[in-house]
């Protein structure tokens, strides 16, 4: 491909790929699979190695990357980003109506927008590039997070329309109820301390110094104001909304009210049914509609007096505690949960509630028949906040932790140092499960159709006992499972066949190996490129690697040890589970065809594996598609059709240079 080909096509690519992001990120409306995407990205990126003077500063492809950070710089914001009032309830709110008709007769109308619980940003456009993005600090001065916020993919890097020479927006970002819940799972398997809400694991992600952890994290953003903008002149704050729709970036869904009474209604609507969006609102942001209102009513030194906002009501209720039962978690973990008295908190029905730890029961004091307060903490599992101690009758039981495990009779220690009680049982069935579900999960293998209810089933009806079984498992096998259909059943065998393509990263992840995160697994699979490799790595070897501590090093190479890890991937590997990892490094050779000819020193099926191990394909005929033929000795025809074709031909030595190189 020539340079100018390549500039064109690199640009068709940044385009269509942005198409996407903002049809998946902005719109809710994803057209393309991940496949497809992951594809196009691809090319990209190969392309641009290729080429590098075709990258441009807003290319896809700039989003992850950038190496790790020793701090923030600081950015002092042009103008400072301000508080919001708080009115709590209808009579607040009405009396901030009423300063603002005292100030100016007819304020016109007013917008209502949700108010995300997540990390105030804002992000100046130069020229129309992002230039800068920072977070809201103490107002005046932030912290320049630009890395991490362009691995966001919703916010646009660039922006679609020259015109607007200057823009600078303040929004928020934030994590969806659902992707929070995933990554605590994710966490929680890894043993990796979990985010107490969905706004600290936002904040947290934002503010890493590394931006690859960033990027790995699922965060959204929204924007719900135009700070300045220059080249599109503006009169309502509505239409700064309208205008960063077309501009590419996401903003809140927004009402536009006349007066207070329907100010009044929509907060109270929006707070009946809260759940209505999929992320955190702590309330709702009510806004003077005109900008020249807005500068003439001003702001205090801390906030605007031409928005305030209307707090919801904590979602708390008080109930009463019936029992204490024992769930048991994949690393054995005997984790207590108060069972309620169902109860109804804003909307749906609470009859259980997390209780963390015996030391978390102890320092509450809560007691078995305590009336309590419980709390819907961040949408997720609800929680018991504290005890009503002025309830007590005197009737109410302490609870103390069992010695033995509840499922499988096994002795529960609590290690000196530790919060946790575990199972010492080696094939407790809980633990068995719950390491089958954690395998098959989106993170994971992604295995579809192999959620709790099936695992369940499949460790019930003794067809499985440890991962390895599952590639085992046929059809026909299937048959002894009660009411699972000959469609469902295939389905299942084909989604766990196919898992074994899934790179060394994911298995890694999937065998849950204590403190081995997404994240460390992703270090540790693109550092030993092999489970072989990495089964002999040392503890030196390790620790040497980068974000790689010595609690994780030690699990690593303890997991290898066990007995029963080598039979699992031996297992693993006989049904044909990948335990490779497709390394991108300088040279490497994704997206290229090699087809071999004659004899070579190695054997073949090794040769094959050094290109698959470094990304590339093999064929098994000479076609234009194919970009090297490696001719060994007494190459046959293929070596003269590569010939006539052009394509270039390799000795085994240049092949060996070219692989190891
Ligand atoms: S307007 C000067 N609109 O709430 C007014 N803020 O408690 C700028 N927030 O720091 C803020 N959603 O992080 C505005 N739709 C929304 C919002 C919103 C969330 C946050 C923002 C701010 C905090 C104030």
């Amino acid at each position: 491909m020539r340079p100018k080909e390549a500039a064109q096509r690199a640009e068709a690519l940044r385009e269509t790929i942005r198409r996407h992001d903002h049809l998946y990120y902005v719109m809710d409306s994803p057209e393309a699979s991940d496949a497809e995407y992951d594809s196009l990205l691809g090319e990209l990126m190969r392309l641009e190695e290729e080429f590098p003077e075709v990258i441009t500063p807003d290319s896809p492809t700039q989003r992850v990357g950038g190496t790790p950070l020793e701090g923030f710089g600081t950015v002092t914001h042009a103008v400072p980003m301000l508080s919001l009032g708080n009115a709590f309830g209808e009579a607040e709110m009405r009396a901030f109506d009423g300063r603002v008709r005292n100030a100016v007769a007819d304020p016109g109308g007013y917008v209502v927008e949700p108010k995300i619980d997540g990390l105030s940003v804002t992000l100046v456009y130069e020229n129309g590039q992002l230039a800068r993005g920072a977070t809201r600090g103490d107002g005046v001065v932030g912290e320049n997070i630009t890395q991490n916020l362009k691995t966001i993919r919703s916010i646009p890097l660039g922006l679609p329309k020259p015109g607007v020479s200057l823009l600078e927006v303040r929004g928020e970002v934030f994590m969806t109820r659902e992707d929070f819940a995933r990554l605590n799972a994710a966490r929680e398997a890894a043993e990796e301390p979990l985010f107490a809400n969905p706004r600290n694991a936002a904040a947290g992600s934002a503010r890493q110094l590394d931006p690859g952890v960033t990027a790995a994290r699922p965060l959204r953003a929204a924007f719900y104001e135009v700070r300045r903008i220059e080249g599109i002149p503006l009169q309502l704050h509505s239409q700064g909304l309208e205008t960063l729709k077309t501009l590419g970036f996401p903003v809140p869904p927004h009402a536009i009210c006349q007066g207070i009474e329907e100010i009044l209604q929509v907060c109270a609507e929006w707070e009946a049914d809260r759940h209505r969006v999929p992320y955190e609102i702590d309330g709702m942001v009510v806004k003077v509609d005109s900008l020249e209102v807005q500068s003439r009513l001003g702001s205090t030194s801390k906030s605007p007096r031409w928005a305030m906002a209307y707090k919801f009501a904590a979602e708390q209720a008080v109930t009463r505690l019936l029992g204490i039962t024992i769930q048991v978690g994949r690393t054995g973990a005997l984790t207590p949960t108060a069972e309620l008295e169902p109860v109804r908190i804003s909307g749906s029905t609470v009859s259980r509630a997390g209780l963390h730890n015996e030391d978390y029961i102890r320092v509450k004091d809560i007691r078995v028949g305590d009336w309590v307060i419980v709390q819907k903490a961040g949408e997720v599992i609800p929680e018991v906040v504290r005890v009503l101690q002025e309830r007590r009758t005197g009737e109410e039981r302490v609870f103390t932790m069992p010695g033995k495990c509840p499922v499988c009779g096994s002795d529960a220690l609590r290690l000196e140092g530790e919060a946790v009680t575990r199972c010492a049982g080696i094939s407790c069935p809980a633990q068995v499960r719950e390491g089958l579900i954690h395998f098959g999960s989106r993170d994971a293998m992604d295995i579809d159709g192999l959620g709790p209810a099936m695992v369940g089933k499949l460790v019930e009806a003794g067809l499985v006992r440890d991962v390895a079984d599952l590639y085992s498992l046929t059809p026909a096998g299937l048959a002894a499972i009660e009411r699972l259909g000959d469609r469902s059943s295939e389905n299942l065998v084909n989604a766990i066949q196919r898992s074994k393509d899934q790179p060394l990263s994911r298995l890694l992840f999937a065998l849950g190996i204590r403190h081995v995160g997404k994240r460390a697994a992703e270090v540790l699979a693109q550092r030993f490129t092999s489970m072989k490799a990495l089964s002999e790595a040392s503890l030196e070897d390790l620790t040497s690697v980068e974000e790689v501590g010595p609690k994780i090093a030690q699990s690593v190479a303890s997991f290898f040890r066990q007995e029963q890890t080598r039979d699992v991937l031996q297992r693993l590997e006989q049904a044909g589970v990948n335990m490779v990892e497709h390394v991108q490094r300088a040279g490497d050779l994704a997206g290229k065809t090699f087809v071999f000819t004659g004899t070579l020193s190695i054997p073949r099926s090794q040769a094959e594996a050094l290109v698959k191990e470094r990304g590339g394909k093999t064929g098994a005929s000479v076609s234009r598609q194919a970009d090297y033929v490696v001719a060994g000795e007494d190459p046959g025809s293929k070596l003269d059709k590569a010939r006539s074709l052009g394509v270039t031909v390799l000795s085994e030595a240049d092949f060996l240079g070219l692989v190891k190189g």
